[in-house]
């Protein structure tokens, strides 16, 4: 039986920090190194200014760092020491090339698992841990092998990440299920318990699910693709919401009282962000079509479609309810992280939504708790982006002499008895416009203090201009 006592974790990003951190507090009798080629990323979590914002994350770090816990850059001697090495590197959609802007970038992913066949002194247990095409293991497989020797074997795992940023710590520590595929021979199998020995250390067993390799690898394409289609459909719904007068929240709730739909992820938004949702979609489409399969890559494709859809549909409401002009106006948006509670702007619908405002010509003011300046202008990366764009310190400071304010992030600074509209509304020019992404405030209370309010998914966003 093979017990893991040392655990190198390869990427110390969003999934390898936090998922690693928790293993360490939850398993002290493991010692766990994460790895990075990034120097400031790791020196970032050596400090006590984290790279990543997360709920509950310092609190695990500081608990165990220096214990059990260890951030370096040294990587071989991390895959050396360790018997078991989590691959969590970053997969984005690649950029140029065969499928680009649809397939994964798997450049990372080879490039560690090269790394880890020329260095490694003993056998080790790898683990894929970021989020790959199905067969994936298969090439890190073929590559792991054409470096074995028979004192040196490798078995190679499938462990997908589930985690949601804003709430990884509480997923991680309870999570609906862990997923554990591997090869089904002895040796695959052996390892597989391994991993989830190390799990149950605070997991309850029947909660850890064990899988083949092939359905592990595709199960989380098909979890993200499923949750992404359901804000999809309802954001679908939203825009026959307003056209007829039914209530998008009313229709949510109710079907959501439907045990077999359930009320989770059909919240009606401006449109889904964050790195994963898009990235593993195209991904599944890419692998659809590769595997000839075009009418199953058109039916995820719509996904993606209806959220840029979504996006471009609030825009242009804006625009036409600010009398078909935006030039000069000032548009203050509150919020630039894809969701609350994170620090993370990737694939944010604020980037989509203010280039588009910045093409209008308007003034464009920002505020959001956790996203710095820097990262702001770096996501927006337009010519003069500077002089179009402010970053404000305060929602107060971004509305004053605003012409509407755009809630784009659904920040819980930003609800109605945490904000004080009314002293918004007194700084701004009238008609004071207010356009609710995310379904975050009352209506009702917002147009008694004198606003003009739209909010997706319900009959005025037509009707208040
Ligand atoms: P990330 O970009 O935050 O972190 C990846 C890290 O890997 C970077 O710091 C990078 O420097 C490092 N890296 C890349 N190649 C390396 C190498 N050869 N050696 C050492 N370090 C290397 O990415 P992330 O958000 O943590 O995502 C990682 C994977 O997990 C992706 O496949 C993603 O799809 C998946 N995933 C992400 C989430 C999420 O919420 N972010 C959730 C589930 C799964
Ligand atoms: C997602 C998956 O939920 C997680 O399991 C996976 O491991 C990584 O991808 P994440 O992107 O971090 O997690 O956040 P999530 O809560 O899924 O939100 C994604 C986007 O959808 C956000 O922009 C969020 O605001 C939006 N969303 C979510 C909605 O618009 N409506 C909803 O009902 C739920």
């Amino acid at each position: 039986m093979t017990v893991v006592k040392n655990i190198c974790c390869i990427g110390a990003g969003y999934v390898g920090g936090p998922t690693c951190a928790v293993l360490a507090y939850k398993c002290p009798d493991i010692k766990v190194t994460i790895v990075d080629l990034s120097e400031a990323r790791i020196a970032a979590w050596n400090s006590s200014h984290l790279p990543i914002y997360e709920p509950g994350l310092d609190e695990v770090v500081f608990e165990c760092r220096g214990k059990n816990l260890f951030f370096s850059t040294d990587v071989d001697a991390a895959i050396q020491e360790a018997d078991l090495i989590f691959v969590s590197v970053n997969t984005p959609t690649k950029k140029t090339g065969m499928g680009a802007g649809m397939a994964a970038d798997l450049a990372y992913v080879e490039s560690a698992t090269r790394r880890i066949a020329q260095v490694a002194q003993s056998s080790k247990i790898v683990v894929e841990k970021s989020t790959v095409p199905c067969r994936t293991a298969q090439s890190m497989r073929t590559i792991l092998d054409a470096n074995s020797t028979p004192e040196i074997h490798f078995d190679i795992l499938s462990n997908p990440e589930f985690l949601a940023e804003g709430t990884a710590i509480k997923d991680l520590l309870n999570p609906d299920r862990v997923l554990i595929g591997a090869l089904q021979t002895e040796s695959g199998i052996e390892a597989q318990n391994a991993l989830v020995d190390v799990y149950t250390h605070w997991v309850p067993k029947d909660r850890v699910i064990t899988t083949n390799l092939w359905s592990s690898e595709l199960s989380k394409l098909a979890a993200n693709a499923m949750l992404a289609q359901r804000i999809s459909s309802i954001n679908a719904l939203s825009a026959i919401c307003e056209a007829t007068g039914a209530d998008v929240d009313e229709v949510a709730f109710a079907c959501g009282k439907d045990t077999r739909l359930g009320s989770k992820f059909l919240k009606a938004s401006v449109g889904f962000g964050g790195s994963c949702f898009q990235k593993d979609i195209l991904n599944l489409v890419y692998l659809s079509r590769q595997l000839n399969l075009p009418e199953v890559a058109d039916y995820w494709q719509q996904v993606v479609t209806m959220n840029e859809y979504q996006k471009s549909r609030f825009v242009r409401h804006i625009i036409s309810t600010l009398f078909n002009t935006i030039t000069n106006k000032k548009i203050a948006v509150l919020g630039f992280a894809f969701k609350k509670d994170t620090g993370d702007t990737r694939e944010s619908a604020a980037i989509t939504l203010i280039k588009d405002f910045m093409q209008e010509n308007a003034r464009v003011a920002v505020y959001d708790p956790k996203v710095e300046a820097e990262q702001i202008y770096m996501d927006l990366a337009e010519p003069d982006v500077e002089k179009k764009v402010t970053i404000c310190a305060s929602a107060y400071e971004a509305a004053e002499g605003a012409d509407a304010v755009v809630i784009v992030t659904e920040w819980d600074e930003f609800r109605d008895d945490q904000l004080d509209y009314t002293k918004i509304y007194a700084g701004m020019n009238k008609p004071a416009f207010l356009f609710d992404g995310r379904l975050l405030v009352d209506a009702a209370k917002l147009r008694k203090i004198g606003f003009k309010v739209s909010v997706i998914g319900k009959n005025e966003l037509a009707g208040t201009a």
